[in-house]
């Protein structure tokens, strides 16, 4: 298993910030505590592409309860580091949300934007609950106003990559996620 703690690309370099193993740990809790709250129903699982994949294939498998999956893939970012604050719709659920109790899964929050906009489209679908997990989020999260129910880590507000989140669509695979260093 090769996990370096330096990451270069372009001419970016990123450090590890939380380890495959503090990653793998919190999954697990994440998965006992969703099973818990969970018991006796079968949520669905909304992943959004692209970064929620490896969190949500970690997730899945953690739990003890039966559940479903959809994704939908919106855009924000763009392949900049910055937030567009554009939310465009890609691709949509392909499954009817209507009374199901339904789990959005993120990657990370940032301006919690791409949030706000799955809450108001999922709602309108009339679905028995929502919920949402995100393996991060960024402290200063603060331009809307919302919950997120169950949160892996709060980070502060750095670019990183890894387990999902990517740079240019690169770097989705590391096992580790990274933080960029800050240069000068
Ligand atoms: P928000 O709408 O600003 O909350 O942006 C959320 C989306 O932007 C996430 O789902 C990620 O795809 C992307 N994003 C935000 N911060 C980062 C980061 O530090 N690295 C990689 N992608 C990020
Ligand atoms: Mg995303």
């Amino acid at each position: 298993m090769n996990n370096p703690e330096f990451v270069q690309i372009d001419d970016l370099k990123f450090r590890v910030l939380l380890s495959e193993e503090r990653i793998q740990e919190r999954v697990i809790e994440l998965a006992r505590e969703i099973s818990k709250d969970y018991q006796g129903k079968v949520p669905i699982f909304v992943g959004v592409l692209n970064g929620a994949i490896l969190l949500l294939a970690d997730l899945i498998r953690h739990l003890s309860i039966d559940s479903e999956i959809d994704f939908i893939k919106i855009s924000s970012y763009g392949d900049a580091r910055i937030s567009s604050g554009e939310i465009t719709m890609i691709k949509d659920f392909s499954a009817d949300l209507k009374d199901h109790d339904v789990i959005v899964v993120e990657d990370i929050v940032d301006s919690g934007l791409s949030i706000q906009y799955l809450k108001r489209r999922i709602l309108n679908m009339k679905p028995a609950s929502l919920k949402f997990v995100s393996l991060l989020v960024k402290t200063d999260m603060a331009k809307v106003d919302l919950t997120i129910d169950y949160v892996g880590f709060s980070i502060e507000n750095k670019f990183v990559i890894g387990y999902g989140l990517d740079y240019k669509q690169q770097k989705r695979n590391l096992k580790s996620i990274y933080q960029l260093v800050d240069e000068g």
